[in-house]
């Protein structure tokens, strides 16, 4: 059950062990020399770090993950919660450490903490050579270059244009099968707890047509699974200059659902007030497009939506999950709930926990509130719940979540799923490990006749809360 532990934000099923993942050596025939990246946070870093790794591979870098063997070391920031940081920061004192012995090694901060820390992470805290904010990554050789005169080196400049639309990542930790793609970047909604729209700038979406091309590459190459990643997508718009027409995001699925059939769809992540009936409608329509839909809540109560500056109140959010249903009466949806946010009383988290009822969450992502230095929350209201009581909070919707979710399994119990194979079992080599549309994990016996990035038709046969167990059935 994914907790305050994973640390990122606009989730999308990083398992906590790829968090700080590194990356297998990826030969680059004409690379001389190494780089290292660690990533935290979001789903949408770990995609940055693909881009950049793209970015270094033009200037003769190919990625190690063998620290010792480093010329260049990144960690890719967030800053979404305190610990994040913390995490970071923790981590630099060991690469300083490594320095000591290796002088030659650069220690660069990519990310979110780059943006929001500035030039503070080489003055005051000294830990790094160089410091790039999320939409510098294009002047990576360049910084990276005039490290030699001695100087250290940072641009955190937020744009509002770049989307990196003509870069082709450099797949990292790629299972071969499933890969993100990044259709938007930054954000404008300004919910009063987020450092997010401070550290990503504006608002901006990527063309199209490179959307889609870059899923018609990696579908060429294999992959069977694409999730259009943005802080915000149901607000992806683009403006087609060519046929003087936008395309919207319920536009946008079906042209990377027309890929291939064979092709699943996935995005992340929505927002209540901005998903509408065309998107909803064109997922229904198209079978490869997911049956699942991420939708963060963040509190059940209406007054704390309002501190929240969401835009919806509780009852709208329920007409919203209502209206899911009733268009994809098949459809699964998780959440994002804060516990403890600004002046929450008990009354307000019963709310949060109704709600966890009322929606059918398959899973929440939960976490305690934790100010942000220069939000809207930090700057205007009082961070006045006790780390106890945000913390009791946080397990009692912990638990709220996890026995709906072990009832939600044991619904799926006896029926059959169209499970892509992802990959084997990490507890056992006989055993395999996929997805349904609906986003849940089921493990199954290997089958002599089914290979990884295979679809298969699962049996299931039991479940725990966070597991379905099946048998291939042909
Ligand atoms: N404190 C706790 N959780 C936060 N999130 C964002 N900012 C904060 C914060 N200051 C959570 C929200 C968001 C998710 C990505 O992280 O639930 O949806
Ligand atoms: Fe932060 Fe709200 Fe934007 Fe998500 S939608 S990144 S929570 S400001």
């Amino acid at each position: 059950m994914p907790t305050e532990e994973l640390q990122r934000p606009h989730i999308i099923d990083i398992p906590e062990e790829q968090q700080g993942a590194v990356y297998e050596a990826i030969g680059h025939p004409t690379a001389t020399k190494r780089f290292y990246i660690e990533s935290y946070g979001c789903a949408m870093n770990f995609s940055d770090s693909e881009i950049v790794a793209s970015i270094l591979g033009t200037d003769g870098y190919s990625a190690t993950s063998d620290i010792f063997e480093a010329d260049l070391v990144l960690v890719n920031t967030c800053s979404i919660r305190e610990k994040a940081e913390d995490t970071v920061r923790k981590r630099l004192e060991y690469f300083n450490s490594i320095k000591r012995t290796n002088k030659g090694m650069i220690v660069g901060v990519l990310g979110c903490m780059a943006e929001r820390l500035k030039k503070s992470l080489l003055e005051q805290e000294k830990l790094v050579d160089m410091v790039v904010g999320p939409d510098a990554y294009r002047d990576l050789p360049k910084l990276i270059s005039n490290l030699s005169s001695g100087d250290k080196q940072i641009n955190v400049l937020l744009s509002r244009e770049e989307t990196y639309a003509d870069i082709s990542p450099v797949r990292l930790e790629s299972n071969g099968v499933t890969a993100y793609i990044s259709i938007m970047r930054g954000c404008d909604n300004m919910c009063s707890f987020c450092v997010v729209p401070y550290t990503r700038g504006r608002e901006r979406s990527r063309d199209a047509h490179t959307i889609v091309k870059e899923a018609q590459d990696l579908f060429d190459k294999g992959y069977k699974e694409v999730t259009l990643l943005g802080q915000n997508v149901d607000s992806y718009k683009w403006l087609d200059t060519s046929k003087n027409s936008v395309v919207t995001f319920a536009n946008l699925l079906a042209m990377v659902a027309e890929v291939d059939p064979l092709l699943r769809v996935r995005f992340s992540t929505s927002h209540p007030k901005d998903i509408d009936d065309e998107v909803l409608y064109t997922i229904a329509k198209y079978h490869n497009i997911c049956k699942y839909i991420h939708l963060p809540v963040q509190s059940g109560s209406s007054r704390i939506l309002e501190l929240m500056n969401r835009s919806y109140d509780a009852d709208w959010y329920r007409s919203k999950i209502d209206r899911i249903y009733e268009i994809i009466p098949e459809c699964s949806i998780s959440s994002d709930i804060i516990t403890g946010f600004c002046s929450e009383t008990e009354e307000d988290h019963q709310e949060s926990l109704a709600m966890i009822d009322y929606a059918g969450y398959i899973l929440s992502y939960m976490f305690s509130y934790s100010e942000r230095p220069g939000t809207p929350a930090a700057r205007k209201l009082t961070d006045d719940i006790s780390l106890e009581v945000k913390n009791r909070r946080l397990s009692e919707v912990i638990e709220r979540q996890r026995i709906l979710s072990g009832q939600l399994n044991k619904k799926d119990e006896g029926k059959n799923f169209e499970v892509l194979i992802e990959g084997l079992s990490k507890k056992s080599d006989k055993q395999m490990r996929g997805k349904t549309s609906h986003n849940k994990v089921v493990i199954f016996d290997v089958h002599p006749e089914y290979k990884i990035g295979d679809y298969a038709n699962v049996y299931i046969t039991s479940s725990t809360t966070a597991t379905l167990f099946g048998t291939i059935i042909q």
